[in-house]
């Protein structure tokens, strides 16, 4: 009796502070979980969400997360039974619904690693898997099993029953409809829940699947599914039929993708997260540069306010174009503060980016249909604030029009995630665009994208990571070449792969050498080779004359190797002038003249260029070609050199040099020697073209040391040959020497 008197009176009180506002933090009680831990957002204070982790294979249960509102764990939405936090074995959909066969072993539940084999009654032949695992992401392996019969007589396949579903409808025939639900009240529908048969005998929408709130989509998933779209969008340039009539995302010819990927922040991610996702978006642009396509990028970081990273509008500047490699520099510096906003605000996200189309629409008018836009957003459960964007999405479409030039792609991350808010925001129809991944993976989720196989004889294309792993694949066209002399030292020069057949350096690297005393190494694999080619006119001693005793005009040469090499993501060509494949590269109209490429690669007085350096490892050495009119003040250190005069000056230094070096504007690094015959390059949309041979230099000082980033003083110059002026060395061999593999495609000045 006393006891529930003084019950009552706390809980008075307790109504007394609630109604007042002053609300109190959750304490430790309740908050356990059995064979699991948890995270806390903000520690035991009012609204801290709490986290719930299992072991791999199982999951938390009832919640994956809950929130402390009054002072109490609770369960968000609110459901009466608050009960005890446990951690679950993984279950996957039931696979039994399979018509016309069996399943074994025929269970009630399947739990994760269960092994099921599928088999069909007599008279029906079995598509699909016969074997699947329940694997621990609540999914099976494989593909639906379905059995049919061959003599059926319908027009469309019989789209089967995925595991967990229930679907109505058993014609097969033209506008016939098929209807699926999920057969359990826990499980939620990712695909199309309503499928046509089509005049061309197949099914509109794709393959519907039940899935378990704990279900994800695991990095393969994600390979596969996002990535196949994403790969048939970028390789849409080389314009492949469309024999499915199921494209995911269209790129025509000249189109322009427009990306714009959003990434929530708010706060129930910590700043580790927040790195992955930055960290995940570099990914994601890296491996979409490696195809010719190279979209626009909006990128921003949300809560209920927006962090804008890389605005779209600065891609269509025309006067200063933004390049990607300001947007990954512009990731890589982001820093959160600590006092960020908290709340999910999806719908400004929308707002956000319907007013970028809008001023797409009016700056490109005429062409605006060219324009394709794909939506990447990122968001940790649902949105809480602002409303439904479903409203601006409308708008979106409406802009767009036609339906295939929009793409929107949901990737819920987290542990508690509203599908039903989220998934009608996905455009479903061409492939699956709603996925839940988990925060563990996100950082590697794009890993394997794109596949690498399809880009690798892309000239110049190379991954931007600077790893010391992938510093092969970040120059995977430099090679060292190593000239055997009998008792003399072997002497080594740098070269570049320009083609399957060849090697482009510098001609002063040989002395009429034999070819079988040339070794070319590719990582770390000697090739032979079979012969080389000297420019015509280069003479060392052409010069000899004026006193000047070593002369390097048309110091270029072409070594022919015995094999073809055999390309791989780090094993690859460079661009080079003059070439289509560098028209694509620079994104110039097919038609472009050469001299079009040289305005481009070659226009600032000051070209920022590189060359590479091999001690222990590859090093890239930065400088400043000096052109137009900080040509002459470079170039005028020449006659520090004995016997060059006012006079002679051009005469030694031709046209055909670029001028490096110095310490104006910016300490340029200076070459050394086993740096000769080098490529002197530059970074164009991630693609590398070669526009000169590391040749000769003022001022030795590098004291010998190979590999070694040697800065340059005020006065020491580099020359190096710049390839523009010998096109037609290279047009001539490269393309009389070259029937077996595909010859360079070499275009008119
Ligand atoms: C499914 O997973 C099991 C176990 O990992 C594997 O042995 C099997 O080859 C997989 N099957 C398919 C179709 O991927
Ligand atoms: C993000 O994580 C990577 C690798 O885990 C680390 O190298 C990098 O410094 C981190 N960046 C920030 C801003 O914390
Ligand atoms: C686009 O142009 C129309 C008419 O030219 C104008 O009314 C509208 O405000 C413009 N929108 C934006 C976002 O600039
Ligand atoms: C400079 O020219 C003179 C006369 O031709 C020659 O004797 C001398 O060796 C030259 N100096 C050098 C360093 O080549
Ligand atoms: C390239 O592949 C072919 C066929 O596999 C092989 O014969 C050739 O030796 C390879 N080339 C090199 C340089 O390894």
């Amino acid at each position: 009796m006393e006891l529930s008197v003084h019950r009552r009176w706390l809980a008075a009180i307790l109504n007394l502070l609630f109604l007042g506002g002053v609300w109190c933090d959750c304490t430790e009680e309740g908050l356990e979980i059995e064979g699991g831990e948890y995270t806390l957002t903000h520690g035991l204070k009012l609204y801290s969400t709490v986290i719930y982790q299992c072991k791999p294979n199982f999951f938390p249960y009832p919640d994956q997360t809950r929130q402390c509102i009054r002072d109490r764990w609770q369960t968000v939405p609110r459901s009466s039974r608050n009960i005890r936090q446990i951690c679950r074995l993984v279950e996957c959909p039931d696979p039994t619904v399979l018509k016309y066969g069996s399943v074994y072993p025929p269970q009630d539940r399947y739990f994760v690693n269960t092994e099921t084999t599928y088999e069909c009654d007599s008279g029906y032949r079995l598509r699909g898997s016969v074997k699947r695992f329940c694997l621990a992401n609540g999914k099976w392996n494989g593909s639906t099993p379905i059995c049919s019969r061959d003599d059926a007589g319908n027009h469309c396949p019989d789209p089967g029953i995925p595991p967990g579903t229930f679907r109505s409808g058993d014609v097969f025939d033209i506008d016939d409809e098929v209807t699926y639900n999920c057969n359990n009240n826990l499980m939620y529908l990712v695909g199309s829940r309503v499928r046509t048969c089509k005049e061309g005998g197949e099914w509109s929408g794709i393959e519907p699947s039940c899935f378990y709130k704990y279900t994800y989509d695991s990095a393969s998933d994600i390979n596969a599914e996002f990535g196949g779209s994403m790969k048939q969008s970028l390789t849409e340039l080389q314009s492949i039929d469309d024999i499915q009539g199921e494209r995911k995302i269209k790129i025509t010819k000249n189109g322009i993708l427009n990306m714009y990927i959003a990434v929530d922040i708010s706060d129930s991610l910590n700043k580790d997260d927040i790195n992955k996702s930055t960290v995940m978006v570099q990914q994601l642009i890296e491996r979409i540069a490696s195809y010719a396509v190279s979209p626009n990028y909006d990128i921003l970081f949300f809560t209920s306010e927006l962090k804008v990273i890389s605005n779209i509008l600065d891609f269509y500047n025309s006067e200063n174009p933004k390049t990607l490699e300001n947007v990954v520099n512009d990731l890589k510096n982001f820093k959160i503060k600590d006092d960020r906003a908290t709340g999910t605000d999806l719908n400004k996200v929308f707002k956000h980016i319907l007013e970028r189309i809008y001023i797409i629409e009016n700056t490109t008018k005429s062409n605006f249909e060219d324009h394709y836009h794909v939506l990447l957003i990122f968001t940790d459960g649902g949105y809480n604030m602002g409303g439904s964007p479903l409203a601006n999405l409308q708008r979106i479409k409406d802009t767009i029009k036609q339906e295939d030039h929009l793409d929107v792609y949901i990737f819920a991350v987290g542990a508690k995630i509203y599908e039903q808010d989220l998934q009608p925001l996905a455009t479903d129809q061409r492939g699956r665009h709603f996925f839940r991944i988990l925060k563990e993976d996100m950082d590697t989720m794009f890993d394997e994208i794109v596949d690498d196989d399809e880009v690798v004889s892309l000239c110049g294309l190379h991954k931007m990571s600077d790893n010391s792993d992938t510093k092969q694949k970040i120059y995977p066209w430099n090679v060292k070449i190593t000239i055997q002399r009998g008792l003399e030292q072997s002497k080594t020069c740098t070269g570049a792969i320009v083609s399957s057949k060849f090697i482009l350096t510098a001609a002063h690297c040989f002395h009429g050498d034999l070819p079988e005393k040339i070794q070319v190494d590719i990582k770390h694999k000697i090739n032979e080779v079979e012969k080389y080619f000297i420019h015509s006119q280069y003479n060392v001693k052409a010069k000899a004359h004026l006193g000047i005793s070593e002369f390097f005009d048309y110091d270029i040469a072409l070594l022919q190797l015995k094999k073809d090499l055999n390309f791989t993501i780090d094993l690859k060509p460079i661009c080079i002038p003059c070439t289509k494949e560098t028209t694509q590269a620079l994104r110039l109209p097919l038609e472009s003249k050469c001299t079009e490429q040289e305005k481009l690669l070659l226009k600032d007085f000051n070209e920022r260029l590189h060359f590479l350096t091999r001690g222990d490892t590859v090093q890239r050495k930065d400088v400043y070609a000096k052109l137009g009119g900080n040509r002459e003040p470079c170039i005028n250190q020449a006659k520090r050199l004995p016997n060059v005069t006012e006079i002679n000056l051009h005469e030694v230094v031709t046209d055909h040099f670029l001028c490096t070096g110095g310490t104006s504007p910016f300490v340029d690094h200076i070459a050394c020697k086993g740096d000769s015959g080098g490529a002197v390059f530059k970074d164009y949309n991630q693609r590398t073209i070669q526009v000169g041979v590391v040749s000769w230099g003022t001022d030795q000082l590098c004291d010998d040391k190979l590999g070694k980033l040697v800065k340059s003083n005020e006065y020491s110059r580099d020359f190096h040959l710049n390839l523009f002026k010998v096109v037609d060395f290279l047009h001539l061999v490269m393309t009389s020497n070259d029937q077996n593999s595909a010859p360079t495609d070499f275009i008119d000045n």
